[in-house]
């Protein structure tokens, strides 16, 4: 675990020092323990929780309720990563003052440090009024999941002058409303290298390249329990479905072969009392 608690001004420093910046993310307390245990500087409630965790086709489904449901119990487990929490779809597409509600939620009745919220110029109006509301802003820009039906899939953005300069207007309209850091997810290495240079807050990357300031990656991803074909960026630091299901298999067979549970593993009367039963209690076929 780290010694310091990570806050906006920690991060800063490590993209000022070159310090890179390690992020995952976590929908519940044992997980979320293990990565702040690790001294991972970032966690984020994602509203990938959809996929990752709930089973859905997509992040466009995740509710209010169920970010805070597992914000919540994330909450409970970290203590000195800074603790980020998506905004889901639909929580802040509407007015200003409904991102800022829902943000003060988040603040209030699960803890987080930061919120995130998708899209560039578009969103600075908001990423301006949560800044003046006190609440420290993550923006997200590049493949934006919540626009998978306008973007037809989740495709590369940025590939061609075009879409890369709008890219970068996005980043620094971001920047300008206040916006403590960046997540730039599925752009070409060279776009988020020049975005990474441009800005002075720090750039987190995933699927964007080695020259950001920091990694995220879902845990999911990480530990190879998505159950899908993972994208190229995904690197598995670990298959803990194989370890899982080996361990089912085993318990199972364990259950069958009744060596599981063993004498050592079982309670014991005291020595001297007796059980007597009435015949009303007594097992059928005499099993116990
Ligand atoms: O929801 C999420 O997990 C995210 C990360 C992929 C950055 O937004």
């Amino acid at each position: 675990m780290r010694a310091d608690k990570v806050t906006p001004q920690s991060l800063l420093s490590q993209k000022q020092n070159g310090t890179a910046i390690a992020a995952v993310t976590a929908y519940d307390y044992p997980t979320a323990r293990l990565a702040d245990e690790s001294g991972i500087d970032i966690v984020l409630v994602g509203d990938s929780l959809g996929m990752a965790v709930l089973g859905y086709e997509d992040t466009l489904s995740v509710t209010m309720e169920e970010m805070l449901h597992h914000a919540r119990a994330v909450r409970r487990a970290v203590q000195q990563a800074m603790l980020v929490v998506d905004f889901p779809y639909g929580s802040y597409q509407i007015s200003v003052e409904d991102t800022v509600r829902n943000a003060l939620r988040f603040v209030k009745e699960s803890g987080s440090q930061a919120v995130k919220l998708e899209g560039g110029v578009s969103q600075a109006t908001r990423v301006q009024a949560l800044t003046t509301a006190e609440i420290p802003v993550f923006g997200h820009i590049g493949l934006i999941p919540q626009s998978v039906h306008r973007m037809g899939g989740y495709r590369v953005q940025g590939l061609s002058e075009a879409t890369a300069a709008q890219v970068c207007k996005d980043a620094l309209a971001l920047q300008a409303a206040g916006a403590i850091a960046l997540v730039l997810e599925g752009i070409p290495r060279e776009l988020a290298a020049s975005i990474t240079s441009l800005l002075t807050i720090p750039t987190i990357g995933i699927g964007a390249g080695p020259d950001c300031d920091g990694q995220i990656l879902v845990f999911h991803d990480l530990f190879s329990l998505s159950f899908r074909q993972p994208p190229k960026f995904v690197r598995s630091f670990g298959n803990a479905a194989t370890l899982i299901r080996n361990g089912l298999e085993d318990f199972r067979e364990a259950v069958r072969t009744r060596s599981f549970p063993n004498d050592r593993e079982s309670y014991h009367m005291p020595a001297g009392v007796s059980i007597e039963l009435t015949g009303a209690h007594q097992p059928a076929n005499g099993k116990r």
